[in-house]
């Protein structure tokens, strides 16, 4: 492209959805940097623009083609510049017929399976000059691409891709494909590369983590993998994320117990309370069990903060289901809690079976939870009152009255005041004030 335009290229990646995606942009603009692409942060100053989209729930899809309508302006301003769409949204076929029909000035859209063929879909582009679609292909795991990380301390890395789940309201095992995991030895390598280069807080990235291994025959399940990465020399510590409750088992909590780099830190999402609703999820497991689960993990680990994913709405939930959501979220005391309105997704389960409750009623329902968690968050804030927690700090904060943010072990978000240049170091923090989001105090010696 720069012979065509006399000059450095520019790109620009614009990331909608959830971790996975932050990572598959990391890969494309690896591989935009190895053709000589350089980045802008605005849509509008770049040559070729690139929309990594996400189909979750209708906002996000709608939040997607808001942007991609828009991008006629970049074309307005710069006749020559290449528009790209990718990702989740981009896997369905409703999606490319749309943009095949109504968005003209899209010049390539691929889906996931696809992300590794980007540059020659562009190279097409650039020579043939036709619009180019590329949704085919299943089943592949991308190695060999250095994803073009965020600066230190933080870092994603992902250990699988796909889900074998199927829930009936999820779009996810659609257009990310079965569940593939990547060889350990290639994670366990890419993981050292990535302590030696300074990077100290890595989460370690699938949508089913405690799947992972199942389709390898070599003996390494999720726990033994984490145990390997505990081995690993350095100054760092490792989360991950997501685990599914079916699969959860008492040797992975035993095992984060015992690897003292593993973070005491869980995201568990339950989705709802009601046996009756979990069973028409297609979840596989039960209240009780989830329960139990926690227990055991809080008896192994006092300091576990767990946070959760929860669905209101689902077809078919009625008041009584919602009253058990409720009740759970009461007994379990959540750090915090994701919660979401049900999102119809075509080509699912669930966007078939009946869903006779009102969006007023929904509507009432999650204010309710969201009511319930924020005085949950609020009161668990208030027991790090006065005390000295150990933080990463990753970065400035955007609250005026502090200098730094950082993330304890936990996860939580502490806003902090302290001397110059503390970036991407660990510190000391005393707490002294506590709201419902976040923690706020100082460094001490
Ligand atoms: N693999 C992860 C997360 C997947 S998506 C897991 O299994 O937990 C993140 C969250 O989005 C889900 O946990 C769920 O709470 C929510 N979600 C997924 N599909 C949804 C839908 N159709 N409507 C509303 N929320 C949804
Ligand atoms: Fe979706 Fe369920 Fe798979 Fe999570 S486990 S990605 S909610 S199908
Ligand atoms: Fe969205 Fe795809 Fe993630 S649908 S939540 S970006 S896996």
């Amino acid at each position: 492209m720069s012979q065509k335009i006399g000059r450095t290229p520019m790109a620009c990646v614009v990331t909608f959805g959830c971790q996975q995606n932050e990572a598959d942009s990391e890969l494309i603009r690896s591989m935009l940097a190895d053709m000589g692409f350089e980045f802008v942060p605005k849509p509008e100053n770049a040559d070729l623009v690139i929309f990594n989209t996400c189909a979750i729930r209708e906002h996000a899809e709608m939040r997607a083609f808001g942007n991609m309508g828009q991008s006629s302006h970049v074309k307005t301003a710069n006749n020559s510049a290449i528009i790209c769409v990718c990702g989740c949204m981009a896997q369905q076929a409703h999606v490319e017929q749309r943009v095949k029909k109504s968005f003209p000035y899209v010049d390539i859209l691929f889906g996931t399976h696809a992300l590794w063929r980007f540059p020659s879909l562009l190279y097409k582009k650039l020579t043939v000059g036709k619009r180019v679609f590329d949704t085919a292909g299943e089943g592949v795991i991308i190695e060999g691409v250095e994803p073009l990380r965020k600066e230190p301390p933080n870092a994603w890395l992902s250990i699988m891709y796909g889900c074998n789940n199927f829930c009936s309201y999820c779009i996810v095992p659609y257009v990310r494909g079965r569940e593939r995991s990547r060889d350990p030895e290639v994670i366990l390598s890419e993981f050292k590369k990535l302590v030696d280069a300074g990077y100290k807080d890595i989460t370690l990235l699938g949508q089913n983590v405690n799947s992972y291994g199942n389709d390898l025959d070599n003996g390494i399940d999720f726990s033994e993998l984490l145990r390997r990465i505990n081995d690993i020399p350095g100054d760092f510590r490792v989360r991950f994320m997501t685990s599914h409750p079916k699969d959860a088992t008492k040797k992975l909590f035993d095992t984060m117990a015992e690897c003292d780099k593993v973070c005491k830190a869980i995201h568990l999402p339950v989705q709802c309370g009601s046996d009756r609703v979990l069973d028409m999820m297609n979840r596989r497991y039960t209240s009780a069990h989830y329960l139990e689960l926690i227990d055991y993990a809080r008896s192994k680990m006092p300091e576990l903060t767990i946070t959760s994913d929860i669905i209101v709405g689902f077809p078919g939930e009625d008041e009584q289901d919602f009253e058990k959501t409720l009740e759970l979220v009461e007994k379990v005391r959540y750090d915090s809690l994701f919660t979401f309105i049900y999102s119809r997704r075509q080509g699912t389960k669930a966007a078939v079976m009946p869903d006779p409750e009102t969006a007023e009623d929904k509507q009432r329902r999650f204010d309710k939870l969201l009511a319930l968690q924020n005085q949950i968050s609020r009161e668990k804030n208030e027991l790090y009152m006065d005390r000295v927690c150990k933080v990463l700090i990753d970065g400035f904060s955007e609250d005026e009255s502090y200098t730094y943010k950082g993330r304890t072990e936990g996860f939580k978000l502490v806003h902090i005041n302290g001397r110059p240049d503390l970036v991407g170091t660990w510190q000391n923090v005393k707490i002294n004030r506590t709201s419902t989001w976040a923690l706020f105090g100082e460094v001490v010696e």
